[in-house]
């Protein structure tokens, strides 16, 4: 989904439009506070609900901006509302998670207090309003300007949205716990130099050829195949061994015409024997052809690697690291 400039840019500016709201909300309470002057109280009860209304209006922006940038950003499912957190590592997505819910709380808990602030504006401005103009002075302390029980939901509004700001500020700028969880998934990646490409199996022409010439695979969607040992593994290889810790195979394949190779070519299998013995496997075609890309998932380009589930038919033939019996 490519969206709109419009869209792209209210996502974007989502850290700047909630200051709006959040200026508003946090004034909110001291011209609360201030409506209990004995003398102004109608004109400061009067100012909270203007005040309420903008801050409360405004925040819908904030919040639908919110959730766009989310899912732009992919912390949130193209229909869902809520990041899902998958594991303890997740750092942002559980901060995110408690940002939402604090934030819609004050949105709910902000409907609340714009209502009772329209109550207190209907009593002091609405119709039949006139005559209460002196009744004001006479009012005990909490029920004077917008009334006790509307400042504690202004205080509780401002409270929730103040612990959600803060949280977005620890997502935008970061802290501790955010930034080694980031620097974390950065060194695991910079360690796992194979993470988006099959980097060795790509350079399987620099290894050991297996074979002269190219062989049929029925085991392998019937491709033609050339297997490429690296050199720890290839006596091991031609013995009919199980491959060395630390050496791997990769099988590079052309599709078939008419029972010849063709220059097509087909996609890269690898097998490894990892230090500790186990095996791995990797399959990647960088270009699936149109007409097979149903049997791929509908993509256009694949790349499994262990434990993918995928694999699972590779273990299936390659049993225990051992070469495929024939
Ligand atoms: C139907 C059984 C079968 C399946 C499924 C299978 N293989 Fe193989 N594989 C073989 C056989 C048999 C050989 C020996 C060469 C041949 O016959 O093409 C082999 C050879 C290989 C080789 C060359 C090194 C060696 O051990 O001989 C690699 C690499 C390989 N397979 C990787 C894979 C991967 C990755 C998968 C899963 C995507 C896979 N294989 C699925 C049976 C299978």
């Amino acid at each position: 989904m490519s969206a709109s400039p419009l869209l792209e840019f209210i996502a974007r500016e989502h850290p700047a439009f909630v200051h709006i709201p959040l200026g508003l909300v946090a004034v909110l309470p001291l011209a609360m506070l201030a409506s209990f002057h004995p003398r102004h109280g109608k004109i400061l009860a009067g100012t909270s609900f203007f005040l309420a209304v903008i801050g409360w209006l405004g925040s819908t922006i904030a919040l639908f901006s919110g959730l766009i940038w989310g899912r732009q950003i992919n912390l949130i499912s193209p229909s869902g509302f809520l990041p899902v957190v998958a594991n303890e590592k997740q750092v942002l997505q559980k901060i995110l998670q408690i940002h939402i819910l604090a934030a819609t709380a004050g949105f709910l808990i902000g409907g609340v207090c714009v209502f009772m602030l329209w109550r207190v504006w209907r009593r002091d401005f609405g119709p039949g309003s006139a005559g209460q103009e002196h009744r004001h002075a006479g009012r005990r302390f909490w029920e004077r300007g917008v009334g006790a029980p509307a400042l504690l939901v202004g205080f509780l509004w401002l409270g929730c949205w103040g612990f959600s700001g803060k949280l977005g500020g620890i997502m935008v700028f970061g802290n501790e716990e955010t930034n080694k969880a980031a620097a974390e998934v950065e060194k695991a990646k910079r360690n796992d130099a194979e993470a988006e490409l099959p980097i060795r199996a790509l350079d399987y022409a620099s290894l050991e050829p297996a074979e002269t010439a190219p062989a049929r695979s029925k085991a392998h969607g019937d491709r033609w195949r050339r297997v490429w040992v690296s050199a720890s593994g290839i006596d091991a290889y031609k013995a009919g061994k199980p491959l060395p810790p630390g050496a791997y195979a990769v099988m590079s394949t052309f599709t078939d015409e008419k029972g010849k190779p063709s220059t097509e070519p087909g996609p890269l299998y690898m097998k490894e024997t990892k230090g500790d013995g186990t095996t791995a496997f990797a399959f990647y075609w960088g270009r699936v052809p149109a007409n097979l890309q149903k049997d791929f998932g509908n993509q256009d380009s694949v790349y499994w690697r262990s434990p993918d589930a995928k694999l699972a038919t590779c273990l299936g033939c390659h049993e225990k690291g051992g070469s495929a019996t024939k």
